[in-house]
This record gives structure tokens, sequence and C-alpha cells, in this order.
């Protein structure tokens, strides 16, 4: 396992996901961040295209606001339990949070991070069917391509990242998969519109093989990560909510990701035109200045369940329900929402640019977030390697510049703050990447 040495070389840090070539060949130990740079111990500065990589820094980093929000709250109240007894500032961002989110989602339990907030959902659907008397809905359906996070019920309808779910099997029993809405390579070999959205219908198909009785929750991103950046066809979450309907399953929207500005709007959920029953998020919820992720539903939800049978001892945090609070201040009053959709509206029509490179199959993105899907056959629409798109983000990142791979894809989520500036030197460089690792390939 990759251990990074402290100065003594006596202890380490345990490292998520890394591998052990990584530590030795040497990465980067960040020390601050200012707007939509980073720098490292060693003084090199980075554009960084990704929000931190797993994309939560919204408002930018080193803003001195949010910070004094969370200790000023962290000298008046550090901590109270959830249980019997609740604090303020989780009433406040409770009053907060229901300005913007979707329809009638105005209950939240807060909890530490985007994991936490899909277990807690799949819970609350659990124990909303068992008090209203269906006892045995466990079931969970999810998508091949979809990622729920790493807990126990959440790495259960995890459809990505498959190292990660083999490496615990066997899981909690439960998932249901059906196929995401991936036009570029359809799972169904079919074409939109012909397809007539078989890949949402064909759901029905598999809940009445598996027993309706049997199915709790349908859980989904709006726009999913697994392929990069992946908005599904028009229609599509419309069958999916009338679907649910129709057997009494609960939709949960995985808003994670695009929640807070994201994709353009509040939440992603807002381009699809549905309502959703129980929503997480976590993420630009705090834009990383404190853990914190929150689960939201309808009253219809709640309101059957007597006690709900659930606690975490940092649930409800004071500390990160005040940095929350300012957050959201922050978004609202700097109209950062509108922002993210006007400058991400410019990001995507320059980035479409690279699409002329013959590795570049498909350049998408909504808001803020933005995939560039890749091919070594335009014609065949030939998976492309993943040491190769590896090998783009390091090639970018010894020129200063931060972007991740998610699958087949190249993702770029930026601060909601980014300026054209940085836009336009980071495809710049993106572009030499590219056209460099191409050409190692002998595609250029
Ligand atoms: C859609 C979605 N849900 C849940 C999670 C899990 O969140 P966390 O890593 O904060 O536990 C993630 C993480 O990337 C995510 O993208």
């Amino acid at each position: 396992m990759a251990k990074l040495k402290g100065s003594s070389g006596k202890s380490s840090v345990i490292m998520c996901r890394t591998p052990k070539d990584f530590i030795e060949k040497g990465i980067p130990i960040i020390v601050r961040g200012e707007g939509t740079r980073v720098f490292d111990r060693d003084g090199n500065s980075y554009l960084d295209l990704t929000s931190g990589v797993t994309r939560p820094v919204h408002v930018g980093y080193g803003r001195k606001d949010l910070a004094e929000a969370a200790g000023k709250q962290a000298a008046e109240l550090c901590y109270f339990t959830p249980v019997n007894f609740t604090n303020q500032r989780a009433i406040d961002l409770a009053e907060s949070l229901s300005r913007f989110t979707p329809g009638n989602i105005n209950n939240f339990l807060f909890v530490c991070d985007g994991s936490e907030a899909v277990e807690s959902a799949m819970k609350l659907a659990k124990q909303y069917h068992s008090w209203k008397g269906d006892k045995q809905r466990f079931k969970v359906i999810s998508r091949r391509g979809a990622y729920h996070g790493v807990t126990a019920l959440a790495l259960r309808a995890m459809g990505t990242v498959l190292t990660m779910r083999h490496s615990m099997e066997p899981l909690t029993p439960g998932s249901v998969f059906v196929e995401s809405p991936y036009c570029y390579r359809c799972p169904l070999h079919l074409t939109y519109p012909d397809c007539d959205l078989l890949c949402a219908g064909d759901v029905r198909r598999i809940i009445e093989f598996e027993g309706p009785e049997h199915i709790s929750a349908f859980i989904g991103e709006p726009i999913q990560q697994g392929f990069g950046a992946l908005a599904p066809p028009e229609g599509y979450w419309e069958v999916i909510r009338e679907i649910c309907n129709d057997y009494g399953i609960l939709l949960i929207i995985d808003e994670v990701i695009c929640g807070f500005g994201r994709t353009g709007r509040w939440f992603g959920i807002e381009h699809f035109g549905i309502q959703p029953d129980i929503m997480t998020m976590a993420k630009g919820i705090s834009s990383g200045y404190v853990p914190l992720g929150a689960v939201g539903c309808i009253d219809e939800v709640i309101d059957p369940i007597g006690t709900f049978e659930h606690i975490h001892t940092y649930a409800n945090h004071p500390v990160s329900c005040a940095a929350g609070l300012k957050n959201i201040e922050i978004l609202d009053q700097e109209n950062l929402i509108e922002r993210a959709a006007e400058i991400g509206a410019y990001f995507l029509d320059q980035l479409k640019s690279l699409e002329e490179h013959p590795i570049v199959a498909e350049v998408r993105g909504t808001g803020c977030w933005l995939g560039i899907d890749f091919t070594t056959d335009k014609k065949t629409r030939a998976v492309f390697p993943m040491d190769r798109l590896g090998s783009i983000v390091q090639r970018a990142l010894r020129k200063g510049l931060i972007i991740k791979l998610m699958g087949q894809a190249l993702e770029l989520a930026p601060p909601l703050i980014i300026e054209k500036s940085d836009i336009d030197w980071g495809i710049k460089i993106i572009h030499e990447c590219v056209a460099e690792e191409a050409k190692d390939m002998g595609l250029a």
C-alpha cells in the first residue's frame, strides 16, 4: 500500500487509491490555495481545473470570510449531540437550504460527506417503507457507471470504479443495476432518439423481474460522472420518475457533485424538471472548507417515520453548518450560480476545439462541469486505454495544470469563480498534452 513518510521516517500517511510508484516518483504536497490556484511546499503553482480534484471548492481557495464563520462558531459552540437536542446553526442551514432546493425538499439531516448522505438517504427510504408496513423493500436500483460513495450501502450502488467495489465483496445484498444513458457508446447499441429511451423504459422490466415489493429506491446522479460529466438525453428523467411513481419506489437524486451551482443551476435536477423524493448533497455545500454533507427529503417521506433510527456523532455539526451557511450566502450574493452557467458556456465552446484531435471522441459539459471523451478510433468509437489518460493528466501536472481522469474521459470542474484567461491558458495546455500523447501513440 502507498504510504507517504513523515520527516522522522517512522510515521506515514496512508494514501487513498494511490499507486506505490506515484509516491516513489514524488507527489506534490499542497500547502496553500488562492482563488483557482494551489501551491505546493516546493513553491510550485498549479491552476486547478478540478476544484480540489474531488471538485468541492466552488467558491475558490482562500476565502477568509468562510474560514472566519467556521472559527467563530467553534469558539461559540464547538459541538452538541444531534439526539434529543439540536443547535441553532443546523436550524439556520435547513432554513437557508430550503430556499434553493427543488420543490418540497424541506427536511434536512447534516452529515460529514457524500457517502454518509447517500447512506442516510438509503436508510430513510428503507425506514419510510417499513413504517408504512412495507418491510420487505430493501433493494436499491442504480446505474452502471454510477458513483455514490464508499460506505456499505453507497458502495452497494456503485457501478463504476469497479476495483473499489470488488475489493469489498461480498457487499450488502440488494443491488439492482440498470444501464446508464451513455449515448456516445450506447450499452444497448441503439441511437437516440430512435431508441425511444429504452435505457429508461427498460427499468420497468427489471423491476418486474426483481419484484416491485422488494424495491425501496432508485438512485441516480442528475448528470453522471462515470463517463465524464454525462447529461442524459431529454425525457430520460421523466420516464424514470413515472416508473418510480407507478411502483411506489422512492427517487433519490444524488446532487453530491451537481449541487450548489456546479452545472449552472442550484441543483442539477433543475435541468430536467422533475421532483425528487430524497436528495443527497455534499462537496459544494461547504466548498470544502469543512466536511459537510446533507440528505434532504419531502414531508411525505419523513412524516410516516416515527423515529429515524440513525445517528452520527457529528450529524448536524454546528461548525460545519455555520460554514455551510456562509458558503450558501457567498454563492447567492455573488451570483456564482449564474456565473457558472455563463463562464461554463464559454468554457465548453472553447473546449470543443479539442475535437480536432484524432483521439478526442466527444467534448460535453453542463455549466462548470465538463468531460472530454477519448477513443483510439473515431469510426468504431473504440475504448481508450486508461493509462494513456493518466499520462495526459501527468503531462498537464508537469506544466502546472491540474485536470482529472474519470473512466474513459478527462473531467474538468473548476471553481465557479474561474476567469476566462485561466480557461484559455488551461485549454492551451490540454491541447499540447493531448497532441503529445497522440503522437506518442502513433495516432497524431
Ligand atoms: C455523486 C456522488 N455521490 C456520492 C459521493 C461520495 O461522496 P464523498 O466522497 O464525499 O463521500 C460522490 C463522490 O465523489 C459522488 O460523486
